[in-house]
């Protein structure tokens, strides 16, 4: 683990960090080899997977998706516009470190105000110099909120509330240099996962990790995005998995076991038939929620 230095930028829900040396085994002996001619991540969220692997392996060419034009808007700055974040960021860090708990927090609103006003402002198509503000923004309000996550409401607002840290740290400096020089060998956009059957062939290994299904149908899990993703969506994503699998590349996708929770459920079994499904330890060393310290699994859903 010691050449693996560069790390998400942002907290995100869902991410892998703590899975990768779980998943190491089951990636594909390509990888290893350095024999891909493109690597793809359709959801790439806080990005935990990519850098690891970046780093890790020799990858020629990565493209970078996630439906989250936020998430995607802050990548783009980071691998474009970096010195400039950084001041953005060192100035925030600076203003915050100075004020008591009482005016954090009228800080920490002022700014979330003016992110949820902007966002009808921006072109997020179009760079402009509206992008590395809204950037230090998301990575301030990321390091500074309640639980450090990413969350919208259905009007699209970030509503998360403030967090009471001691001493976050709001500039990543070093990281943030690290994730830009791999950010460099990437194509980044914002684009619903089915795009990477445009840049798909035999000579690629794509990883998915799309949002875990809900525990049940009330389960209300607003977060990333204003974007449900239903059952509907896991069996378009399937679909996909064997259209991609037919044109010969590599495929790998995690998901939480709904077993965990259902021992008969076995949506994803019947989903994948035929392709290898295996269950790995997800069980994290603390957990707050006595109910998720026993045995969670994490499946992984490979075609080699
Ligand atoms: C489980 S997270 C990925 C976490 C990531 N592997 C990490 O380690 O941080 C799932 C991601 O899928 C994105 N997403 C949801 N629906 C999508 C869609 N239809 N197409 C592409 N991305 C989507 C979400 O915005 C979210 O960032």
């Amino acid at each position: 683990m010691s050449k693996i230095k560069a790390k998400p930028f942002l907290k995100w829900a869902g991410g892998k960090s703590q899975l990768l040396s779980r998943f190491e085994a089951y990636f594909p002996s390509e990888l290893k080899e350095g024999k891909f001619e493109l690597y793809l991540e359709p959801f790439a969220g806080g990005g935990a997977v990519f850098f690891y692997i970046a780093q890790k392996y020799s990858l020629r060419y990565a493209c970078l998706y996630d439906i989250n034009k936020e998430l995607i808007l802050t990548y783009k700055v980071i691998q474009r516009d970096l010195d400039r974040l950084i001041e953005i960021l060192m100035e925030y860090d600076k203003k915050y470190k100075r004020l008591n708990e009482n005016d954090r927090k009228i800080f920490y609103y002022e700014v979330r105000e003016e992110y949820n006003l902007k966002r009808h402002k921006v072109n997020y198509r179009r760079p402009s110099p509206l992008w590395v503000k809204r950037a230090g923004q998301l990575i301030f309000l990321n390091r500074t909120c309640y639980n450090g996550l990413f969350r919208v409401n259905r009007e699209g607002e970030f509503n998360v509330p403030f967090g009471r840290y001691k001493n976050p740290k709001i500039l990543d400096d070093e990281n943030l240099k690290r994730v830009s020089f791999l950010l460099k060998k990437a194509d980044i956009e914002r684009a619903d996962f089915s795009k990477v059957k445009t840049k798909v062939s035999a000579n690629s290994f794509v990883y998915f990790d799309p949002p875990y299904k809900p525990i049940s149908e009330t389960a209300s899990f607003t977060s990333y995005s204003k974007y449900i993703f239903d059952d509907k969506e896991q069996i378009r994503l399937a679909s996909l998995y064997r259209e991609l699998d037919r044109k010969g590349a590599k495929l790998m996708l995690s998901n939480s076991d709904p077993k965990n929770e259902d021992r008969e459920n076995d949506f994803f079994d019947k989903l994948y038939e035929g392709y290898h499904i295996y269950r790995v330890d997800a069980r994290r060393a603390i957990n707050s929620n006595p109910a998720k310290r026993g045995n969670i699994k994490e499946l992984i859903i490979t075609n080699y």
